[in-house]
């Protein structure tokens, strides 16, 4: 027997558990956090890359370095669900076991049975639409009208998302759909994305009107999918692709999972889009330079022309100027994971049933991976710039096998609308209208974005 055969084996020290703030003997850090959210998460970052603290009486893990992020979105993806606020009643009773919510296998046979309906070839059908609603909207506008930027890119993507899911030229409900729908997201607009995880049992009156909206909806939504069953047309819309979608046994999605499946790709399609367009209006009107290069190229491609799908190529400085929006103001800006096995991360224990959160909005603003992190600067996203960065620095889509279904949907609308829009307009802030973040489910200008409209006289 040799030596090291006959030592007993070293049992391996389990690694601790990572720093971080105590916060209030009762409500751990949820006050800090719900004070000021986006200052909370920057100071946190001084404890380390993993730091650890309590909500009431859930540990949260949060992560900020790339390496970490992939670990938990992709390469152990499997090892994590979605955090526990994903899971409210209230969101649950909303999106049911849509794909942003449900998990296993249910997820993964939706997820399959939803792709053929986000393939590129039936997207670029809408670019039609996405450009003809643009058009559309800024019809009506005149040269010194005061609008808010922000209340108009929600209400024109609401209406593209409505026109692309049940094409409403044939569903007299379309109108009424979106309305009630934007009444009905109105509840988690207000609350920072932790909080839900206390007052989401409140029979509030904002509760009840929310569960009243959820049956209209529900009723409407059911109708439009009988009347689409009965007739058998491909609409070309989203719901005609989720309809004929099946899987290998020949099975279709039934009624129910179909209602989750429109609900879901409601709530996540249209405001994360119009918060992007909305932040690129806010950052260009800061930013003569970069809004002279993007109105140059807007003349250089389209000389006056709406713009088409065969544009999007040349238009490249609008989509680097999309690319730094989704950087500095991610309309999505934390992703939230639970563990369901104990594991590591960066050197650390994460115990089971742990609350894990990565913030786009920190990460993104890192100085380790962008120079001059606070700067609009869409000149950084040269190709070789987008190779070298660590691949979860930058991850306004998420990422691994839970990443955005609709980023092609989105990077395609986000470009048309900037140039359809921009080729007419310019826009300056309203010096008496400070702008103020909203950290809600999404990254939201709490007053809107006012602004004075300028006719263009230069864009052919
Ligand atoms: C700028 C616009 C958008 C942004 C920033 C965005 C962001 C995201 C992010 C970060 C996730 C991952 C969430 C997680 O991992 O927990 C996600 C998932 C998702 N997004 Fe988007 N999104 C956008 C537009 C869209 C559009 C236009 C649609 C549909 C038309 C859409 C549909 C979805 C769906 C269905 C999921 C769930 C995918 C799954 O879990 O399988 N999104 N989105």
């Amino acid at each position: 027997m040799n030596k090291a055969e006959s030592l007993p084996v070293a049992k391996r020290a389990r690694a601790p558990l990572a720093p971080g703030p105590k916060g209030n003997p009762i409500l751990g850090v949820m006050a800090d956090f719900s004070r000021d959210t986006f200052g909370f998460i920057e100071r946190c970052r001084d404890y380390g890359d993993v730091v650890r603290m309590r909500f009431l009486y859930l540990t949260a893990y949060f992560l900020y370095h790339p390496d970490d992020i992939e670990y938990v979105v992709s390469t152990n993806a499997k090892n994590f669900i979605k955090s526990r606020n994903q899971r409210s009643p209230l969101f649950q009773r909303l999106v049911g076991h849509g794909l942003l919510t449900s998990e296993g296998e249910v997820w993964k046979r939706q997820r399959r049975l939803a792709q053929p309906a986000f393939h590129r070839h039936r997207i670029n059908a809408y670019a039609e639409t996405m450009t003809d609603y643009a058009q559309r909207t800024i019809s009506t506008w005149r040269e010194g009208d005061i609008r808010d930027i922000h209340r108009d890119m929600m209400r024109l993507t609401l209406e593209i998302v409505v026109k692309t899911l049940f094409n409403s030229d044939v569903s007299a409900d379309a109108d009424k759909v979106g309305r009630v729908l934007s009444r009905i997201v109105a509840p988690f607009a207000g609350q920072a994305t932790l909080k839900w995880i206390m007052d989401n049992r409140l029979p509030t009156t904002t509760h009840r009107l929310f569960n009243q909206d959820a049956r209209e909806i529900d009723l409407i939504i059911y109708r439009i999918i009988n009347e689409r069953r009965r007739s058998g047309r491909d609409e070309g819309d989203l719901l005609s692709m989720l309809l004929k979608a099946h899987d290998e046994d020949g099975i279709h999605m039934n009624d129910k999972q179909l209602r989750d499946e429109v609900m879901t790709i409601f709530l996540a399609g249209h405001e994360t889009t119009a918060l992007t367009l909305s932040w690129a209006w806010y950052l260009l009107a800061q930013d003569p330079e970069t809004e002279k290069k993007f109105h140059a190229e807007l003349v250089e491609v389209l000389g006056g022309r709406l713009p088409t799908m065969e544009d999007l190529s040349r238009l490249q400085y609008t989509e680097m100027i999309a690319r730094e929006c989704m950087r500095l103001y991610p309309p999505a800006y934390a992703l939230g994971r639970e563990a369901v096995k104990e594991c590591e991360i960066g050197g650390f224990r994460v115990p089971a049933g742990t609350q894990v959160f990565m913030f786009q909005w920190v990460t993104q603003r890192d100085a380790r991976f962008f120079t001059q992190p606070e700067r609009f600067y869409p000149e950084r996203w040269t190709e070789d710039f987008s190779n070298s960065l660590p691949k979860y620095a930058y991850f306004p889509f998420g990422g691994g096998p839970r990443a955005c279904i609709g980023n092609y949907f989105a990077m395609m609308e986000i470009v048309l609308l900037l140039a359809t829009i921009g080729q007419r307009f310019r826009f300056s802030l309203l010096p008496d209208h400070p702008v103020m973040l909203m950290p809600a489910m999404s990254l939201r200008p709490r007053d809107g974005i006012r602004v004075a409209v300028e006719q263009r006289r230069d864009s052919n």
